[in-house]
């Protein structure tokens, strides 16, 4: 948005609301105010490399789409006058099956960064997680963190600079390792890459600026020779092994990985095509996940990602067999707009929808969400 829309949506926004109070966080009243608030409010590349997906997008968009091919069977006269939302996870507590998902870089959307948003999950009270590239060192976060930290983990530069980061953010003392595997290479995110966003060194790895042909060290098709990369199955055991924490593998699309997963030492998994940032062409998450609940077969629990901006969604996710879910952009939105307030405001919006499509469902607590009361259009 340029200065001068921004004046003219500013101005349709005073028509709107008393001058003094546009666009104030009490004018919030969904994920997708904060979504827009949000773009008013930071330089356009970061809301860009926050709100962006892979290539044509198809995959941001079909998260989202996705839900909206599931309704509900509602019960009737159920007693709801006490709702609970809590759940425990791995001996991590949380007021709301709805998780803040790793994300990188909150300084680019806020200069208060992950600190700011470890507080905001904190008055919360949910779980945070916090990604191998935040803004600030995890000493920092997990100082200013008041409720659980769950650590992702993005493998690299070598084996042991990985173990290094497992025991570190184990020892300052996160419970639970969310170990990312669905990003071998760096995707084209063509939003970041207009806005000359992406860093040179990726952009160099990307191909962007390309080496001579004849040059010795470049590489076929033009891909970098990652670490990430030479990754197998194998690398899970040993993660594992240094964890002695949970480690959840994070970016599962089908029932063999899920039974490989588990196989192979993870404690659960996270079906996620990472927000539609990496392979465009990825199915929905909600569509994939009954598949995977069923080749998991209660094994281990199963928590979903993608496209979730709705308490409605949360339910969607929960019937067919999350344990719980995480949200990528709307923590960040909240971020952005309005710092620390921002991040636990919209997760309480998320928590207060929630409770309240629970209770007009017929179910007083999560136990109580169960497959028969969604129907998923053929
Ligand atoms: C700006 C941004 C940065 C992200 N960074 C990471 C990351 O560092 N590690 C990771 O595993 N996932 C990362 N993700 C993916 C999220 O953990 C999550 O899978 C995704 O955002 C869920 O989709 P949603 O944004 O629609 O809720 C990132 C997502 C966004 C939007």
């Amino acid at each position: 948005m340029n200065r001068r829309e921004l004046l003219s949506h500013l101005a349709a926004c005073a028509t709107l609301y008393p001058q003094d109070r546009v666009l104030s966080i009490d004018d919030m009243i969904n994920v997708f105010d904060f979504d827009a608030a949000c773009k008013l409010r930071i330089p356009r590349d970061a809301y860009d490399y926050v709100s962006g997906g892979a290539e044509d997008e198809f995959t941001l968009k079909r998260n989202r789409d996705a839900f909206g091919r599931i309704t509900f069977r509602p019960r009737m006269l159920v007693d709801v006058s006490k709702m609970d939302l809590s759940i425990e996870v791995f001996g991590s507590r949380s007021e709301m099956p709805i998780f803040v998902a790793p994300t990188g870089s909150h300084g680019r959307v806020n200069p208060t960064g992950e600190p700011a948003t470890a507080r905001g999950a904190g008055a919360a009270k949910t779980i945070m997680g916090v990604s191998t590239t935040s803004s600030f060192p995890l000493a920092d976060i997990a100082k200013a963190a008041t409720g659980p930290l769950w650590f992702q983990l993005y493998a690299g530069p070598d084996e042991e600079g990985t173990r290094e980061k497992v025991e570190r953010a184990v020892g300052l003392g996160c419970k639970v390792i969310l170990f990312t595997v669905d990003a071998p290479y760096y995707p084209h995110r063509e939003r970041d890459l207009r806005n000359r966003l992406v860093r040179p060194e990726v952009q160099r790895e990307m191909g962007m600026r390309r080496r001579r042909p004849d040059d010795p060290e470049t590489e076929r098709y033009g891909l970098p020779q990652r670490f990430t990369a030479t990754l197998t199955w194998a690398f899970l055991r040993k993660v594992a092994a240094w964890a002695k924490v949970p480690v959840l593998v994070k970016g599962i699309l089908t029932a063999a990985d899920a039974k490989l997963a588990i196989e192979n030492g993870a404690a659960g998994v996270v079906v996620s095509n990472h927000g539609g940032r990496y392979l465009d062409g990825d199915p929905a998450t909600i569509e994939v996940l009954p598949d995977i609940v069923a080749a998991v077969g209660g094994r281990a629990p199963v928590f979903l990602d993608g496209g979730i901006r709705r308490g409605t969604d949360v339910i969607k996710a929960l019937a067919l067999g999350a344990k719980a879910v995480f949200v990528g952009r709307p923590p960040l939105w909240g971020l952005g707009a309005y710092g620390e307030a921002g991040v636990a405001r919209v997760l309480r919006l998320l928590q207060t929808e929630l409770a309240l499509a629970m209770g007009m469902l017929g179910a007083p607590n999560l136990a109580a969400i169960r497959r028969e009361m969604v129907v998923v259009d053929r």
